[in-house]
């Protein structure tokens, strides 16, 4: 993996329309840029005052036709070319509207920002569905064999306005609270690619990252298998799912397949499943899990997670509980 991102360095189509717009607007206003800054160096030489000579004025000229209509027509025939291309850039990176028949081997995700993290709703996948909820992880399958796989994604906010930005992958899109965007991606390439939230949502706007893990297709249908099915019963730690159950966890957690069925925070089912915790803050380790349940505010300031004053033995079992949800 990399921890590129870059929009120089895109690994979708949609990613490269962007970066060919950006490159064409970047050659533009660098012209521009030279033109103007050469004219203006060449008059502050060219026009010094001059010890010996005293000032020497360039020619003055009042109005004059022909370098009016070229000031005005240049810049005009600029911005409509600038116009035109990003038109067309837009219409590259548009979402088709998801017909039925071209749902084989696409993925539809619901995306729904929160202060400070990530919800993915799986809905559809090769026309087969889905409905099951995760958190700041998001799996995708990657294209193989000429075989496409693109990625639907409807963003949505349950609170204030967010942004889903993995530059590698897609262009910034807002999370409108009240409304629904769309993004359309696809790629051959497996890798981990970050992001982060790109619109300002509060104290820890900084720490709400993204990451998307695309995987060949068949090990997407693994972690998808996976990840559909309710908690598995462990009955070696059926003391700390009591401890878990007793807890006000449940009121904001959900872990399927138990009484916890809260929505307010991220989805625990399949929690060690992920790499991360807090929205890629801390690797997920039984050390930060700890560290996490005790002050979450230590590692992610502001935090709605509050900490439970819960006792050391509580804790333990809740967490040994946790590092059964594979
Ligand atoms: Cu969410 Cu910034």
């Amino acid at each position: 993996m990399s921890w590129s991102a870059s929009i120089f360095d895109p690994a979708s189509p949609q990613a490269e329309a962007i970066q060919r717009l950006a490159l064409l607007v970047l050659a533009i206003t660098g012209l521009i840029f030279l033109v103007v800054e050469g004219v203006f160096i060449y008059v502050i030489v060219r026009f010094r005052q001059r010890a010996a000579t005293g000032t020497l004025e360039p020619p003055q000229v009042y109005g004059s036709k022909p370098i009016e209509i070229a000031w005005t027509a240049a810049p005009a025939i600029i911005v409509f070319i600038l116009t035109l291309v990003t038109t067309r850039t837009l219409w590259e990176v548009k979402t088709p509207p998801p017909h039925p028949r071209s749902k084989a081997n696409a993925l539809f995700v619901t995306v729904i920002g929160h202060q400070w993290w990530w919800e993915y709703l799986y809905e559809d996948y090769n026309g087969r569905k889905l409905g099951f909820m995760t958190a700041n992880e998001l799996h995708v399958p990657a294209g193989e064999a000429g075989q496409a796989r693109p990625v639907y994604m409807a963003l949505k906010s349950a609170d204030v306005c967010h942004s889903f930005w993995v530059p590698k992958l897609a262009g910034k899109t807002d999370l409108i609270p009240g409304r629904t965007n769309q993004i359309v991606f696809q790629t051959d390439r497996p890798d981990l690619y970050v992001g982060q939230c790109a619109e300002y949502c509060g104290s820890q706007h900084a720490n709400m990252l993204l990451r998307v893990v695309v995987e060949p297709p068949a090990e997407f249908e693994r972690w998808l298998t996976n990840e559909a099915r309710p908690a598995v019963e462990d009955a070696g730690a059926r003391e700390g799912k009591a401890a878990f159950l007793a807890q006000s966890c449940v009121n904001c957690h959900r872990v399927r397949g138990t009484p916890a069925d809260g929505s307010y925070a991220p989805d625990l089912t399949h929690l060690m499943s992920r790499r991360t915790l807090a929205a890629g803050m801390v690797a997920n380790t039984p050390e930060n899990l700890v560290r996490w349940i005790d002050a979450p505010g230590a590692i992610k300031p502001a935090c709605l997670m509050p900490a439970f004053g819960l006792s050391d033995r509580d804790r333990n079992l809740i967490v040994d509980y946790l590092k059964t949800l594979r």
